[in-house]
């Protein structure tokens, strides 16, 4: 791909629906604190984001897309919340170095550099939440192709990988939505 940001702001552009929030969120609730500050990398015009800004955690949402950010604006906007929108390239400029929260969160954004780096971007006791479609989505959907995918039972592997990282839930399978998904919660431990 060229020029991704080209190529998401045309998608939100021809698309500028807000899906639902993932169906990870409410099952992995239990692992968070009670508040905090929160990260959403990758994600796009804030279906995730806005389901933490309403439980008052402060939250920040990164994205490539200028015109997803737009739009995540301006639901927080409409429903009265608080969001942070950063715009910047996390696969070329990883995350803001100067800053460090209590949650972060990726979900179907798929970069295995950027998720072993998670780690110093947590406060002690920050929660990493990660949620990505595997191969065996693929027998039953198209999209995302290939490449975009984790290999089956390559989230175990992450986990174990992650550095100062506790793992406190992790499994894949089909999910409510029809697709099959790893979902993945680690906390850190005292450095
Ligand atoms: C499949 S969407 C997922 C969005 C969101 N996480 C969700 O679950 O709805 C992938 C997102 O990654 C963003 N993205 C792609 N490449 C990126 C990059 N290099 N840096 C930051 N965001 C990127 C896109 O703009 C898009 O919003």
């Amino acid at each position: 791909m060229n020029d991704p940001q080209k190529h998401w702001d045309e998608k939100y552009q021809k698309n500028p629906k807000l899906n639902p929030y993932s169906e990870f969120l409410p099952m992995v609730e239990k692992y968070l604190p009670s508040s905090g500050d929160c990260v959403d990398i990758a994600g796009g015009n804030g279906r995730n984001a806005l389901w933490f800004a309403e439980k008052n955690f402060t939250t920040s949402l990164i994205d490539i897309s200028g015109v997803a950010l737009d739009q995540a604006r301006e639901a927080s906007h409409s429903i009265g919340v608080e969001l942070e929108c950063i715009q910047r390239d996390v696969e070329r400029n990883s995350l803001p170095l100067e800053r460090k929260w209590d949650i972060a969160l990726i979900t179907f954004f798929l970069d295995r550099d950027l998720i072993m780096q998670i780690p110093k971007f947590l406060n002690e006791s920050g929660i990493f939440l990660f949620a990505h479609p595997t191969k065996k989505n693929l027998e039953r959907h198209e999209n995302p192709s290939s490449r975009f995918l984790l290999e089956d039972s390559e989230i175990f592997d992450l986990a174990e990988n992650l550095d100062l990282m506790k793992t406190e839930y992790i499994d894949e399978g089909w999910r409510a939505s029809g697709k099959h998904e790893a979902w993945m919660v680690c906390k850190k431990l005292p450095e």
